[in-house]
Parts: C-alpha cells; sequence; structure tokens
C-alpha cells in the first residue's frame, strides 16, 4: 500500500513515499480502506519530533504519519463485534493514516451516518471532538459566559466559535489578517481583533467594560499566553490547548496571581475521549450539527499523497484558513 512515512523528525523533507504491504486485523482493530485523512497541525508537531517523549501520544519512528481519517472497514480482528466489513467510519488519534489502509482500534472507530461523505467526516472528528471538549467540557460555556479564541479562522477556531455561540456565550476572536477576520466572524464571533502585539488583550478588556473574559481559549502559546492572562478576568481560565508559536517554559505559578488568581489548564483531546462512550457521545453530538446546519465546517484544500508536504508547508507559513483534506485515491 501506498504510504507517507518517517523514519527521522524534522522539516518537510523527512517526509518520505512508501509501499509497504497492508496491515491484517489482529484482535480488538478493524481495518480500514481509507479514503481520506484529515491534514493537521498535529501532524507537523509528529513530524518535528514534539511528541518523541510524550506518553499522552506514544508515537514513535519510523511512523506512517497522519492521525486522523475515514474509509471502510475491509476486515476485522478477533473478538470485534460492533463493526463489520463495508461500515463507513471514521477516527482520530490513530497513526498511521496518511495511508490506503489504516488499522484502526475497534473502540475509536466511529460509524459516519449514510448523509455525511467521508471527506467531510474525515477532516470533521479531530478538531470537532476538540472544540467539543474545549467548549463544554473545559470552558463549561453557556448563556451569560464570555470567551475569546485565538487563532480563530483556524480549523479548531472556527469550529469552536460555532460551538460556543451555539451555548448561548458572548465569543470574541483574533487573528492575523482582515480576509481571517470575515473567516471569523461569519463563524459567529461576536467582535474580531488582531494580536497587534498582545494590544488584542486592552480591545478584549475595553468590550467587557474593563471585565476580561471568562475564558480564554489560546493554541498559540508562547508569542500569545501572557497576553491572554490580560485578556481574563478575575479567576478567570486560560485554557492553553496548543503551543504553534512554541511553548511557554518559564511561568512562574505567581504570575498567575498577579494576573487576577487565574486558573491555567494544558488539557489534551486524548484524556477527553477514555472510551468509546465518551467518543460515541461526541461524534453524536458534531455529527448531528453538521446535518441540522448549525455547524459547518469547509474542506480548505485538498492534497494528494504526492503533495502532502505542500500542506504542511501552508500551516507553518500560517496559509491554511480552515482544515485541508488529503484524498487518498487521488
Ligand atoms: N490540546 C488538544 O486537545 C489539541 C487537540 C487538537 C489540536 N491541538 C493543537 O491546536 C493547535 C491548532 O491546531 P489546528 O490544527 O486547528 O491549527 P490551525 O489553528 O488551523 O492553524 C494554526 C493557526 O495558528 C495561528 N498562528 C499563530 N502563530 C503562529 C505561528 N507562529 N505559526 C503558525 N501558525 C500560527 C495561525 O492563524 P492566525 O494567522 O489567525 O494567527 C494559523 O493559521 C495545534 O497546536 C494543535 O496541535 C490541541
Amino acid at each position: 500500500m501506498k504510504c507517507i512515512r518517517i523514519e527521522r523528525y524534522g522539516g518537510p523533507e523527512v517526509l518520505q513515499h512508501a509501499d509497504l504491504p497492508a496491515p491484517v486485523a489482529t484482535p480488538g482493530m478493524v481495518l480500514v480502506r481509507v479514503r481520506h485523512a484529515g491534514i493537521n497541525f498535529m501532524d507537523i508537531h509528529t513530524r518535528q519530533g514534539k511528541y518523541e517523549k510524550s506518553r499522552t501520544y506514544p508515537v514513535r519512528l519510523p511512523c506512517t504519519l497522519g492521525m486522523e481519517g475515514a474509509g471502510e472497514v475491509v476486515a476485522v480482528g478477533a473478538g470485534v463485534n460492533t463493526h463489520a466489513a463495508g461500515d463507513r467510519v471514521a477516527w482520530c488519534i490513530v497513526w498511521g493514516s496518511y495511508a490506503e489502509y489504516a488499522l484502526v482500534p475497534a473502540w475509536q472507530a466511529v460509524k459516519v451516518p449514510d448523509a455525511i461523505p467521508l471527506d467531510l467526516a474525515a477532516v470533521s472528528v479531530f478538531q470537532g471532538y476538540t472544540a467539543h471538549y474545549l467548549a463544554h467540557d473545559v470552558g463549561q460555556l453557556g448563556p451569560g459566559k464570555t470567551c475569546l479564541v485565538h487563532a480563530a479562522s483556524g480549523g479548531i477556531g472556527q469550529i469552536l466559535i460555532q460551538l460556543a455561540k451555539r451555548s448561548g456565550a458572548r465569543v470574541f476572536a483574533t487573528t492575523s489578517s482582515a480576509d481571517k477576520a470575515s473567516v471569523a466572524r461569519e463563524r459567529g464571533a461576536d467582535a474580531v481583533f488582531f494580536y497587534d502585539s498582545g494590544k488584542f488583550a486592552d480591545a478584549v478588556r475595553e468590550v467587557t467594560g474593563g471585565q476580561g473574559v471568562d475564558v480564554v481559549y489560546d493554541s498559540i502559546g508562547r508569542t500569545s499566553l501572557r497576553d491572554s492572562f490580560r485578556a481574563a478576568r478575575t479567576r478567570g481560565l486560560i485554557v492553553n490547548y496548543g503551543n504553534v508559536s512554541g511553548s511557554v517554559t518559564d511561568l512562574d505559578p505567581l504570575e498567575l496571581g498577579e494576573a487576577g488568581s487565574l486558573f491555567l489548564t494544558r488539557p489534551r483531546l486524548a484524556d477527553h475521549l477514555r472510551d468509546a462512550a465518551e467518543i460515541r457521545r461526541r461524534a453524536t453530538d458534531i455529527f448531528s450539527a453538521l446535518l441540522d446546519g448549525t455547524l459547518t465546517i469547509d474542506i480548505a484544500g485538498r492534497y494528494t499523497l504526492e503533495n502532502v508536504a505542500d500542506a504542511h508547508a501552508a500551516y507553518e507559513e500560517r496559509r491554511i484558513v480552515g482544515k485541508p483534506v488529503l484524498d487518498i485515491d487521488k
């Protein structure tokens, strides 16, 4: 089978085109003919070696890249009675998805409703589940709550705005260009600010009557986190769920006290997808919202196994707006 492998960490040049035997369905697993894979910033982090020592995400070299996808089950392993050949499924946090076949633990493979095309499913689960747990479990958003979403035109940003608005919260957003700001507004953001070297924090304080927001969602990390503290209300919650600009490695807990007795959390999706029931609950909500039109996820660019490096470059150059898909059969 054709796939994209890495044998060492580095830039896009470490992506290798390989032709390997397809895996066989081992106990507890389903073998899937992959039709589409989601392309995520997490693939770039994987390629760069950021999970080299991670216990949450024990992906090790050599590795077939890609950890989100959708396709049809072609075989099930011993002990699997929840799936059968022909089922349309989607999954995430299962490495090996930039490939014609992938081995997926049955408990992580959710069935995709017939009315949802597989390419849409492939770009919806990872960021959909993430935005879902960030909005509902971590931020506990609802009427009367306020939040700030950074990188608002990004894959997670766009979904988070929509789920936050659906919950009844007031949503502010940041981004880096006028075009990206219109996307955030289209998704429902009440006001959008540019980062402006941290001045977004002053703008957020101003629109909240000097209070700051209840929850700040910060996926950027090093270049924004301290200004995110300034955008939060006293005893507010800072959710640092990504570090696309690098991690903050010099934080003294006292800073949280000085910023207004803030709560800081660094959550991970894997801890919010602990079993099949939790995955199904989030998938059902995301798929239903896609079907009833309360959630829109646009495919932002189509790539193939031949040119997936271009998608990685686009992410690193901040040119991705939304979520790109990898068409495996093209
Ligand atoms: N903790 C979790 O559970 C979890 C789960 C899924 C993903 N994540 C993380 O969430 C982050 C966002 O993922 P995503 O796939 O949705 O990506 P994304 O937001 O679609 O893309 C990254 C965006 O970040 C902004 N950005 C700001 N500074 C940047 C920089 N120095 N380099 C590149 N981009 C920069 C850019 O938007 P602007 O131009 O608008 O600034 C860019 O479009 C990643 O770090 C990912 O690993 C975490």
